[in-house]
């Protein structure tokens, strides 16, 4: 059945219940070993932090929050897999309507507020999974936990998901609780940074595995901003960079209905922005760290944007609600994906 047909059905449900239904039918699927019959996109594989990616796609953060699907997913032919954002203890979110879709703009609006499980339910998951292949795990704070303790949520999260982990995201940049971003400026930012390069380290030197720490950051920096985050990043030696988040901005959609509505935005109204920060990480850092774009890519092209942008790996979420898996399989088609140059 194509695609467009399947979304048409799906969205008669809300968006939470497509979501949770795609996801249960694809998990269901991978169970009874019927994902082995989808088409397996190869790509050419590439060597970024240290890892050996198979492509260059990844799976943003979200979409599997509690690591439940890794193996269904991963059928689909990512490259890389992000799960999370995870907290130290389960929490809710936010109330429900939380998740808004704009079709006409090929976007979404959320404010799940990192309703998830909690790490010990992550690690049970985790456990029990099969996959063996480049796993991101998204890290953020509890809603309760202040902005001045966040860094104690952040390492005992570490700490925690380390053993399992390819690389760990530290997730600064979510616009939908409350205060985060503050942890992307100054003094907030190093000392975070530097509690979690430290315990890198010792993780290192007791386990002999480098798990490259990544951060993850907001597209609604101003450049200034930027510049001392970078500064930070190349003081820190952090390993790589995922841009971006969701914004707060409504550049393009001011004329719809749901505009008004609070939470970050994605899907094709996010790409210039998004992009617009790869090109300035990639003035001020000159590929001296790893880019992940992520944010608004809805064909290959928007792929191919943000490599030639500076990205050396890319992430998609919204993109796959609108364009299902073909996305997917046509940025790993694209011509050069995987060569480093
Ligand atoms: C419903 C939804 C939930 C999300 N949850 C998270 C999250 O828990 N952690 C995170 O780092 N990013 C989260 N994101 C942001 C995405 O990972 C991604 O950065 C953003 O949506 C931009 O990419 P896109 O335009 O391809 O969707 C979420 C996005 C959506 C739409």
């Amino acid at each position: 059945m194509c695609y467009s047909l399947i979304r048409k059905i799906l969205f008669c449900l809300s968006p939470e219940q497509a979501h949770f239904f795609t996801l249960t039918t694809l998990g269901l699927a991978e169970k009874l070993r019927m994902t082995k019959l989808l088409p397996s996109p190869l790509g050419s594989p590439l060597d970024v932090m240290g890892l050996k990616f198979p492509n260059a796609v990844g799976l943003a953060a979200g979409l599997d929050k509690n690591g439940e699907y890794i193996d269904a997913l991963a059928a689909l032919g990512f490259g890389f897999i992000e799960v999370g954002t995870v907290t130290p203890r389960p929490q809710p979110g936010n109330l429900l309507p939380r998740l808004f879709r704009l079709p006409k703009y090929e976007a979404l609006i959320n404010r799940m507020g990192f309703n998830n499980k909690g790490v010990d339910y992550l690690l049970e998951q985790l456990k029990k999974t099969r996959f063996t292949g480049i796993l991101g795990i998204n890290i953020g704070k509890n809603k309760e936990t202040t902005i001045e303790n966040a860094a104690q949520d952040y390492l005992y999260m570490m700490r925690k998901v380390i053993p399992f982990a390819s690389y760990i995201a530290i997730n600064i940049s979510s616009p939908n609780t409350e205060n985060l971003r503050q942890l992307q400026q100054g003094d907030l930012l190093q000392n975070l940074l530097r509690t979690l390069k430290a315990e890198q380290v010792f993780f290192f030197e007791n386990n002999n595995k480098y798990v490259p720490l990544v951060v993850k950051i907001s597209p609604d920096l101003t450049k200034d901003e930027l510049m001392q985050m970078c500064d930070i990043f190349l003081a820190e030696k952090i390993d790589g960079i995922i841009a971006t988040n969701t914004t707060v901005h409504r550049d393009g959609i001011e004329l719809s209905p749901l505009a008004a509505e609070m939470g970050g935005l994605s899907g094709m109204p996010l790409m210039r922005r998004s992009t617009g920060i790869i090109k300035e990480l990639q003035l001020l850092l000159k590929s001296s760290i790893p880019i992940i774009g992520c944010g608004g890519i809805l064909s290959a092209e928007d792929a191919r944007e943000k490599m030639d942008s500076g990205a050396t790996l890319v992430q998609i979420y919204t993109g796959l609600i609108y364009q299902g898996p073909k996305l997917l399989r046509d940025i790993i088609k694209l011509p050069g994906q995987g060569v480093l140059s």
